[in-house]
């Protein structure tokens, strides 16, 4: 028996895999409602004979992937994908996206961004009217972090954010170290007024990588309700 919310993340997971077509080339998302996906993808290949190839973003994700049956390649085989679909931690109503809660936003955006489709699935629970009350993950490389991090607060200062202060993610007593080997910088801002420009702004600068916000990249949020209904916004 599921609780509401898994039961929301499910049924967005379940519609969105009926998506999936034998012959594609299909991204992978990582967290826990990806997880959800990939595990209703890997009994649609043990039942009912799909037949896809799945590029994942995140080493969680590969060996979920690898356990449930899916066939498994990388990006560079793949190069180009039919779709890809994700788990999101907030989208807004011009279907823009903060991700990256689980550490994985820079496989995340490289894969939907070879993707012809970006859907995201989610429960109700992650739509916003403006971005930002999730804290904006940002990846930067571990040289000089403490200097790109005042950095990044300097210039939080210049944009239209109200929070400005960003924290260094920890795993335990040391620093949460992404698949490429970066860190994670949260960033406590409330309210992105202008993410577009936000976006463009913290990947100008050195020492960051990229950043949790996905601007114009997803076509379609499967929103799923703790009572099992399914809503599509595009
Ligand atoms: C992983 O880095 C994230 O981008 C996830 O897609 C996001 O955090 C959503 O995760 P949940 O499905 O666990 O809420």
């Amino acid at each position: 028996d599921l609780s509401p919310i898994d039961k929301a993340k499910f049924v967005a997971a379940k519609r969105a895999a009926d998506l999936v077509e034998s012959g594609m080339r299909v991204g992978l998302g990582t967290g826990s409602t990806a997880a959800w996906l990939v595990r209703c993808l890997g009994e649609m290949v043990r039942q009912e004979g799909l037949k896809f190839k799945g590029v994942p973003t995140s080493t969680r994700t590969a060996a979920l992937a690898r356990e449930v049956g899916i066939e498994v390649v990388s990006l560079d085989e793949a190069r180009w994908l039919d779709l890809t679909i994700d788990g999101a931690d907030e989208f807004d109503g011009d279907l823009n996206l903060i991700k990256g809660g689980g550490g994985a936003l820079l496989q995340e955006k490289i894969v939907a961004t070879a993707s012809d489709q970006m859907v995201v699935i989610a429960d109700i629970g992650k739509e916003v009217e403006t971005l930002g009350a999730f804290p904006l993950p940002c990846e930067v490389i571990p040289f000089g972090w403490q200097t790109t991090k005042a950095l990044v607060e300097e210039t939080l200062i210049q944009m239209d954010v109200l929070g400005r202060n960003t924290t260094l993610r920890m795993n335990g007593d040391a620093p949460f170290v992404t698949d490429e080997g970066n860190y994670i910088l949260d960033c406590h801002l409330k309210r992105i007024g202008n993410p577009r420009q936000l976006a463009m702004v913290l990947n100008q600068m050195p020492g960051v990588v990229e950043n949790g916000l996905f601007i114009d990249i997803c076509d379609i949020v499967v929103i799923g309700f703790g009572d099992g209904r399914v809503e599509l916004r595009d």
